[in-house]
């Protein structure tokens, strides 16, 4: 064996890794509006990176700049290590599929791919090469010679993927790339798209609007509100380790409790609210008092028909509200004393011969959770 260094999965936890982009301080505003405020972002080479947000966050306008269409009001961006202010968008190591990937209808799927090489006057025995080998990797092979209205909506879309990638950017920016497919193809895509992306190699920038994809899709995701960056992490860290109501709230569902601060160890928390006392098993730089939430996820949450053993903090009682049946798992709606609804999931194991089994409606139930479960937040 050489002593060769392993590429590091995760290059952002290094201090040496030098990030492959580097967004310091980005403002961007149009008019009035601040699109982008006051931004910064490390991004790591090969990494598929999301940017996630609501609609009219800044997702787009934040590419638009990396890709050089948009040019940032202030602040500065740096990728593969040169500065890209008085760069324009076809001298960028980049290249972008848009929100809306208009393919040429006249043209082949071939045609269209090989486009960008022509306009480059590459030779054309290499365009022939190329667009095989690029078509072959998204799975077109057999559809060159087709028209983009001959072609399925995922077949479109990796047409426009392949024309993006053809030009073997070191950035490829994607707006939205699967948000014209149905939930099923675009299901599909997202595991495409990604082996795609590990097959080249290429460092990815995708915007999305949808949780599930990005979870599904990111190395690391930025979750966008107002033109800022409410938590970067991995999509574990963001889903585990929510830091603020609006990202716990958006990333997920889970159910969010006020309380206040009645102990405040050093490897523990003790929180007053109105679902009885939390016991958390982890430290915070609180102090008693304070005003704090509680983020529980519903699957986190254990129901019963049994009441617990031996009463304590992390439990509480009410009667099922409702339910919706899901097939893999049943969400239960929970109505405690005082009137609020706590949302519980459950997985189906239980097969319909064992009905007796069953929390149905207006059953009473018993609630409890893990010390470990519930996540702490100041804001
Ligand atoms: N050229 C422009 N002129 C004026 N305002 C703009 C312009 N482009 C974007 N904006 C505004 O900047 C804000 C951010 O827009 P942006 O397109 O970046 O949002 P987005 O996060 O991509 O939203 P969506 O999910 O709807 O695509 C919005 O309020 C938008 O109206
Ligand atoms: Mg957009």
């Amino acid at each position: 064996m050489t002593g060769q260094p392993a590429i590091s999965d995760t290059p952002w936890l290094d201090q040496d890794a030098e990030p492959f982009i580097k967004i310091r301080s980005v403002t961007k505003k149009f008019g009035n509006v601040t699109a982008v405020n006051n931004v910064d972002l490390d991004i790591y080479q090969g990494e598929l990176f999301c940017l996630l947000g609501g609609s009219g966050c800044g997702k787009t306008t934040l590419l638009r700049m990396l890709s050089g269409f948009e040019v940032p009001t202030s602040g500065t961006i740096t990728i593969d290590g040169s500065d890209m202010s008085s760069v324009p968008p076809y001298e960028r190591p980049t290249n972008m599929m848009f929100q809306s990937y208009a393919l040429f209808p006249h043209m082949t799927v071939e045609k269209n791919v090989a486009y960008g090489l022509k306009q480059d006057k590459v030779p054309s025995g290499e365009i022939v090469d190329r667009v095989d080998e690029i078509l072959r990797l998204v799975e077109l092979q057999d559809f060159k010679k087709r028209k983009p209205h001959q072609l399925s909506g995922g077949q479109r879309q990796r047409v426009a993927l392949a024309r993006a990638l053809i030009k073997q950017p070191k950035l490829l920016l994607l707006d939205e790339p699967l948000a014209a497919l149905d939930k099923k193809l675009r299901e599909q895509t997202q595991f495409e798209l990604m082996n795609i992306q590990e097959q080249v190699g290429i460092t990815f920038v995708v915007v999305t609007h949808d949780q599930e994809e990005a979870m599904t899709l990111s190395s690391r995701i930025a979750v966008m509100d107002q033109g800022q960056f409410m938590q970067i992490g991995t999509p574990t860290e963001i889903y585990e380790f929510p830091e603020t109501r609006f990202v716990a709230d958006f990333i997920g569902s889970a159910n969010i409790i006020e309380g206040r601060i009645i102990e405040d160890g050093s490897d523990h928390v003790r929180v007053k609210t109105d679902l009885g006392e939390i016991y958390i098993d982890h430290g915070q730089s609180t102090k008693e008092g304070d005003r704090v939430w509680i983020a529980i996820r519903p699957e986190k949450i254990h129901l019963s028909k049994e009441p617990p053993a031996e009463p304590g903090p992390n439990q509480a009682v009410g009667q099922v509200d409702d339910i919706g049946y899901l097939g893999d798992t049943s969400i239960y709606k929970i109505l405690l004393e005082g009137g609020r609804i706590v949302d519980v999931t459950a997985p189906n194991q239980i097969r319909p011969k064992s009905r007796t089994h069953r929390i149905t409606w207006e059953e009473e139930v018993y609630l409890h959770w893990e010390a470990s479960s519930a996540v702490l937040l100041t804001k």
